[in-house]
This record gives C-alpha cells, structure tokens and sequence, in this order.
C-alpha cells in the first residue's frame, strides 16, 4: 500500500489515514449521521432506497452496519483529520447489493463536502486495500449514467468501464478492476 495511506489495525478494525481524512469502520453511533445524510435530497438522487419511510430508513443502515461481513469488509465512516468529530460520509467494500457474488466499492459524502476531491481520497484506500489484503480477484461499482460525480469519481480510482447493465431494473454503468490490472492502476508494487 503507498506511504501516503496508511492502513492500521486487524482485519476486523482496518483504518485508513489519507491526507486529509480518517476512515474507521462505521458502529451504530454512526446512525443518526447517516440518516442526515441521506435526506439531503441531492445525495439520494441516484440511489435506490428505503429513504422515504423513516423506520425502514433507520433500520436498513442499521443492519448494514451490523452485518457480519466477510473479514476485512463493510462500511467505513469518513471523518476529516482536522476535525475528527465531523462526519463527512462512508465508503463500502461489500458483496452487490450486500448479496454478491461480486465485491462492490461505493462512496456517499455529505453534500457540503463534495467538489474536493474527498471521495476519491477516501475511495483510494479502501481499493487498494481490497487487492492488496484481501487480494480480492475484481472490485466493481455499478452507477447511474447520469450520476456524473460518481461516474468521475469510479474513473479517477483507477476502474475500467465495462459497459451497461441493468440494476434493480434500471440502467446503470458497470466499473470494476480486476486484480491483475490494480497494480498498474493504483501503483501498487504487488497486488
Ligand atoms: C459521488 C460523490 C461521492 C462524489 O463526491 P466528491 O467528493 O464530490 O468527489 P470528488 O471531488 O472526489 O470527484 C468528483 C469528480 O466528479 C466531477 N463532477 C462532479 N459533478 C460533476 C458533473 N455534474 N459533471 C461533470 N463532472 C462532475 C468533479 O469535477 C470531480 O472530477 P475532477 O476531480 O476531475 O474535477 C458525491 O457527489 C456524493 O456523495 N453523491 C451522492 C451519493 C452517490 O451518488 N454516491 C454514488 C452512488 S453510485
């Protein structure tokens, strides 16, 4: 992994330290932060979810949270370094729609901190940790076309656009990154 991300702690407890941010995996206490989130309008614009119904809401991020994922995956609360309290948003490392078989990267950021970079700083870690560690064969992100951020974002990191398909009946554009092709993708000296 690049000396510019570290990654900290076992399997179970991987951290991350960018730059500019801190990711520790998301507990319970997170709960109330991810719902803000979400009611931002813009922020669940592309995304599918139980946002409308407050109990389901909260109970979807709940069990996200305390889903027993494999080790060395699941979501990652995203905190600024300067400001350790501020919650900025999550990136995940989880089976497609926490059902598989594929491993899917996704990122979600309070929309005041978008337009800085911060998604990408956040992803970085997490994928390479995804080859580096857990020496997973390929990761992807499935996105909305017009999701032009997320799109952007999913190019910057290094995954390679693998056409169309279709997700919960609507279309979306498929990224991944296989292993053999993150070494040169994110300058790993070994994946
Ligand atoms: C997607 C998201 C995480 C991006 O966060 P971010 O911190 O703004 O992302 P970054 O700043 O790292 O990169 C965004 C890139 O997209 C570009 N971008 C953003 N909006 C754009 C638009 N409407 N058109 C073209 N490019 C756009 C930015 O310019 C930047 O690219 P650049 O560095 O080449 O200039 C954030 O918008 C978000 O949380 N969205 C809501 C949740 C979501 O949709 N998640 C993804 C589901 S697949």
């Amino acid at each position: 992994m690049p000396r510019d991300m570290i990654a900290t702690g076992s399997d179970a407890c991987t951290t991350f330290e960018t730059e500019r941010l801190l990711l520790r995996p998301r507990t319970l206490a997170d709960t109330n932060d991810c719902l803000l989130m979400d009611r931002e309008p813009e922020v669940t614009r592309y995304v599918s979810g139980p946002w409308s119904d407050a109990s389901a809401h909260r109970e979807f991020i709940e069990n996200r949270t305390s889903s027993p994922w494999l080790p060395g995956m699941g979501y990652w609360t995203i905190m600024l370094r300067q400001e350790p309290a501020v919650f900025v948003g999550w990136v995940l490392l989880i089976p497609v729609d926490a059902v598989g078989p594929e491993i899917e990267i996704g990122w979600r950021l309070r929309q005041r901190f978008w337009g800085q970079g911060l998604a990408t700083e956040a992803a970085r870690p997490v994928l390479t940790h995804a080859f580096d560690v857990l020496k997973l064969p390929e990761v992807i992100a499935e996105i909305d076309p017009d999701n032009l951020g997320s799109l952007r974002v999913a190019e910057k990191i290094g995954l390679k656009q693998r056409g169309a398909v279709r997700h919960s009946g609507k279309l979306a554009m498929r990224y991944s990154l296989m292993i053999s092709e993150a070494a040169t993708a994110l300058g790993l000296s070994s994946a």
